[in-house]
This record gives structure tokens, C-alpha cells and sequence, in this order.
């Protein structure tokens, strides 16, 4: 069972792909707490199961034994739409692709996790979140006239518009060149700062150090863990 101040607790988690001789182990005996308010790094070579993880995690996928609890629910069992609705309304997620909608301003591509949930308002929230990433003044610019540094802290806006309980990051900086990973590590590590859980997969040694504790995993299995 999880203690009171844990987000996210997973009890010997296994991931099994395919049937019979097929099948693959993505994820074995996998225990991990996180406590509500900090940040996280997984780090893992290719093929070692982040993202099999991060589906998990981020309410996409369910295990294939062992307990997730999330938040003191165990989400270890749901259906789609079950998962679907914890996932909408706790988790903001960020990936590498910044996943933006070219047709639309900031703010609009902000508002979108909104107008799902018929939230009033949306404008004077997606213009908040911009301000939480420092793009006060770019609200109105389109994804092609914003740098990748830029995007992707829209990204960042729209994943926090929602209020989530977890940021789940995957290689969030594996598109930016040097400067704009700064500006992207930056905000990441304010809004932990401000008490937001994040969890960020990165292959990326230079990103792991935004987060206080790092995990590696390696062929399926949580390996070490490091506090920073
Ligand atoms: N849908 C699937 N069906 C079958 N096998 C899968 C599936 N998804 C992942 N796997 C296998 O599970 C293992 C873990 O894959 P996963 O995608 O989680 O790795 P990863 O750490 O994210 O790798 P990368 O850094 O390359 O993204 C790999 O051996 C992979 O081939
Ligand atoms: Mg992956």
C-alpha cells in the first residue's frame, strides 16, 4: 500500500508484449515510489523500457502484474476509459515532439486541454500558464513563428493549464540545441520548485541533474538509484 505523501507507487510491476515464444519482457519486478512535490529522472539505454514506463506511468497502458497506485487509487486494473479520465485530469504530458497544432496561436494550443472539460475562463488560464513559461509576450505567435526553446515551453504551458498533479516528460529537451534545453531545464525546474511532481525520461546526461533523484533502468529492471 502507498504512504500518504506518495503519488505514485508501482509494486512489482511486470510488462509481458506478445504470446507464446514472442513474448518480451519490458518491465520486470519493478517497484518505484515517488512523493508528491519531487522530480524524478529515468534514465535507460534503448530498448531497456522508459517508455513502457512512462505508458504506465502516464495512465496509457496498465501493467501486466504487480499495482500501480496512483494518487491512492490502484489504476493497476482500469479499462480505457477509466485510465482515460485519470489521465486527463491529473497528468500534463510533454514529449519530445513538441505536438503543437501549426494552425493555432499559443494561447489557443494552451486552451486545448480545456475545451475537453468545458472549463470557463480558458483564455485568462492558457495566458497564466504562457506567463508560468515566460512567453507573456508571445501568446498570439503561432508554432513557426516561435523558436524550438519556445515551443516547447508552450508545450510545457498547455501540459500545467490543467492543474495536473504529475508533469510526465519524455526527452523533453531531444529536439533543443544547447541554449533552448536551458531555457526548457529552467522552467522545469521552477515549477518543481513550486511543488510540482515531475518525472522526466531522458537519455541525456546533462538533463538527469534537473531532477533531485535519478533511477536507471537497464533490460527492464530499476537498477539504481541516486540521489542527487
Ligand atoms: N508494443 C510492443 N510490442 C512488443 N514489444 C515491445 C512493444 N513495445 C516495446 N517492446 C519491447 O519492450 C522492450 C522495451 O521497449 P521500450 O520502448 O520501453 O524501450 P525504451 O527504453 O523506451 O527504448 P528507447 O530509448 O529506444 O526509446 C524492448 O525490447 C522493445 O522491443
Ligand atoms: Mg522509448
Amino acid at each position: 500500500m502507498p504512504a500518504s505523501d506518495e503519488l505514485i507507487h508501482l509494486e512489482s510491476i511486470t510488462k509481458v508484449y506478445g504470446t507464446g515464444d514472442g513474448t518480451v519482457a519490458a518491465l520486470q519486478d519493478f517497484s518505484l515510489s515517488v512523493a508528491s512535490g519531487e522530480s524524478l529522472a529515468v534514465m535507460g539505454p534503448s530498448g531497456s523500457g522508459k517508455s513502457t514506463l512512462m505508458n504506465i506511468l502516464g495512465c496509457l497502458d496498465t501493467p501486466t502484474s504487480g499495482r500501480y497506485w496512483f494518487a491512492g487509487q490502484d489504476v493497476s486494473r482500469l479499462n480505457e476509459t477509466e485510465l482515460a479520465h485519470v489521465r486527463n485530469r491529473r497528468i500534463g504530458f510533454v514529449f519530445q515532439q513538441f505536438q503543437l497544432l501549426p494552425k493555432l496561436s499559443a494561447w489557443r494550443n494552451v486552451e486545448l486541454p480545456l475545451l475537453y472539460r468545458n472549463v470557463r475562463d480558458r483564455r485568462s488560464l492558457a495566458l497564466q500558464a504562457l506567463e508560468q513559461v515566460g512567453l507573456a509576450n508571445r501568446v498570439d505567435h503561432r508554432p513557426s513563428q516561435l523558436s524550438g526553446g519556445q515551443q516547447q515551453r508552450v508545450a510545457i504551458a498547455r501540459a500545467l493549464v490543467t492543474n495536473p498533479d504529475l508533469i510526465l516528460a519524455d526527452e523533453p529537451t531531444g529536439n533543443l540545441d544547447t541554449a533552448s534545453s536551458r531555457d526548457v531545464l529552467a522552467v522545469i525546474r521552477e515549477l518543481n520548485e513550486q511543488g510540482r511532481t515531475i518525472i522526466i525520461i531522458t537519455h541525456d546526461p546533462e538533463v538527469a541533474p534537473v531532477a533531485k533523484r535519478t533511477v536507471h533502468v537497464r533490460d527492464g529492471r530499476l537498477v539504481e538509484q541516486v540521489a542527487a
